[in-house]
């Protein structure tokens, strides 16, 4: 029976240990100035009630884009409440998040649409919202990766004189300990802010969720794109499965793959610019799979890829790279940008014309330095972690040798 029991408890820890990220991810959405828990259509997805705030008033929302989670209040930061106003939400397991702000409108015609105004995340600024905001969808919300070490996480709002801010709802969605690991110098210094995300060849937009995606994908937003410009490219798209999509760590949903865009003869390279803001580091993000059904095999579509005129990958075959067709390819690097413009160059070097899925191109912040590192308490989260299984190990061996002691 004991030696039963011993078993048992050595498969359910090794279970647990080599598969961290199999249960579900730690998630919580706030919806702000809520009196009541909201489940939101179409997913019903859960939405707490508001809670965690330092002062601000709620109020009845006008949700500045259709991407905009569908909540009808939100909770704003007058200037008279000073310049700095959080959230300051406690009990989130140690881990890695994506944590995503959704901007909201007072609906109050006396009220100064479009406040601008600064982000932080636990002390670091990772965000300034830019004017014009509201007529773009994926400048509805900020978002960035963070790591929570010390079982809390502050979200912080500072005034910049124009407007108050106003925010709809936060979310701290729980991704693999290892998302978006880019090789050297990545870690726990640094936060990782999306400046966007393109799905290509796709006409709407979309989160993870809408593309039946995995939950450690931390809920992304896709944005479409149908051209690079003057519609010189062609769209392509496939209803048959993608190989090596949806894995760890970044798990992509299988469908980004599923659409592309194709360059043509009259425009032989695809080419996507973007405003950043200058000498900032960049980590880009770049998604492949050959869903042309007039590639047949290896070597008939070969491009290079340039990021700001320098070549970042020579020679790339998508098939050859991936192991097959309808197969995914995930390429990243890191680029420093001195100037205002990123751009992304698919330059043909032998048979076809170049091909592109998704694109995603992300902010590297450095954290800034904390006081003194707190000793907080541990998170709540109901599971063993490895240290306790093994010491659950040692334990049992020990009630068994006392067992078998006292047999004898
Ligand atoms: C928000 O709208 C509801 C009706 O939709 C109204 O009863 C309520 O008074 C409004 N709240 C504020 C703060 O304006
Ligand atoms: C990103 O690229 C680096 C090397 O350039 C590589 O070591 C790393 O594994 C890549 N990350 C992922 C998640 O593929
Ligand atoms: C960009 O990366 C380099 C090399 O890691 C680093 O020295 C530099 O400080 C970074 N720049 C910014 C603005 O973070």
């Amino acid at each position: 029976m004991l030696r039963f029991h011993f078993l048992w408890l050595l498969v359910f820890c090794s279970a647990l240990n080599s598969s961290s990220a199999r249960h579900a991810p730690f998630a919580m959405r706030i919806s702000c100035g809520a009196r009541q828990n909201i489940h939101s259509p179409p997913t019903n997805t859960l939405w707490f009630k508001d809670f965690a705030y330092t002062g601000g008033i709620p109020a009845n929302a006008t949700r500045p884009s259709f991407i905009t989670p569908p909540l009808k209040t939100l909770r704003y930061f007058p200037l008279s409440e000073g310049p700095e106003n959080c959230y300051i939400i406690n009990r989130v397991p140690k881990g890695h998040y994506n944590v995503r702000i959704f901007f909201g409108l007072v609906t109050l015609t006396s009220f100064d649409h479009e406040p601008l105004f600064d982000i932080s995340v636990e002390g670091t600024q990772i965000y300034s919202l830019k004017s014009g905001w509201s007529d773009h969808d994926d400048r509805a919300f900020a978002e960035a990766l963070v790591f929570l070490r010390d079982g809390t996480v502050s979200i912080c709002f500072h005034s910049t004189g124009h407007g108050d801010p106003a925010i709809l709802s936060l979310e701290i969605l729980q991704v693999d300990d290892k998302a978006y690991y880019f090789g050297q110098g990545w870690g726990e210094g640094l936060i990782l802010r999306t400046a966007t995300r393109l799905s290509c060849g796709n006409g709407k937009p979309k989160f993870d969720v809408d593309y039946s995606g995995d939950h450690w994908g931390g809920d992304r937003f896709w944005n479409p794109i149908l051209s690079f410009g003057q519609n010189a490219d062609q769209r392509r798209s496939t209803e048959s499965s993608i190989k090596q999509a949806s894995k760890a760590p970044n798990f992509y949903p299988e469908a980004l793959y599923q659409t592309a865009l194709v360059s043509t003869d009259s425009q032989p390279d695809l080419q996507y610019t973007m405003d950043v803001d200058p000498n900032r580091n960049y980590s880009i993000w770049l998604h492949f799979a050959e869903i042309d059904n007039t590639i047949t095999g290896v070597g008939q579509r070969v491009f290079d890829i340039l990021i700001n005129g320098d070549i970042a990958f020579q020679g790339v075959d998508v098939v050859k790279m991936s192991g097959d067709r309808y197969t995914a390819l995930v390429l990243n690097t890191t680029v420093a940008v001195n100037g205002r413009t990123l751009t992304v160059t698919l330059h043909p070097k032998g048979g076809s014309h170049a091909i592109i899925n998704a694109i995603e191109v992300f902010e590297i912040i450095a954290v800034e330095s904390k006081t003194l590192p707190e000793e907080g308490s541990p998170p709540s989260s109901g599971l063993f972690t490895a240290e306790q299984c093994i010491f659950r190990k040692f334990e049992y061996f020990y009630v068994l040798l006392i067992f078998f002691h006292s047999l004898f």
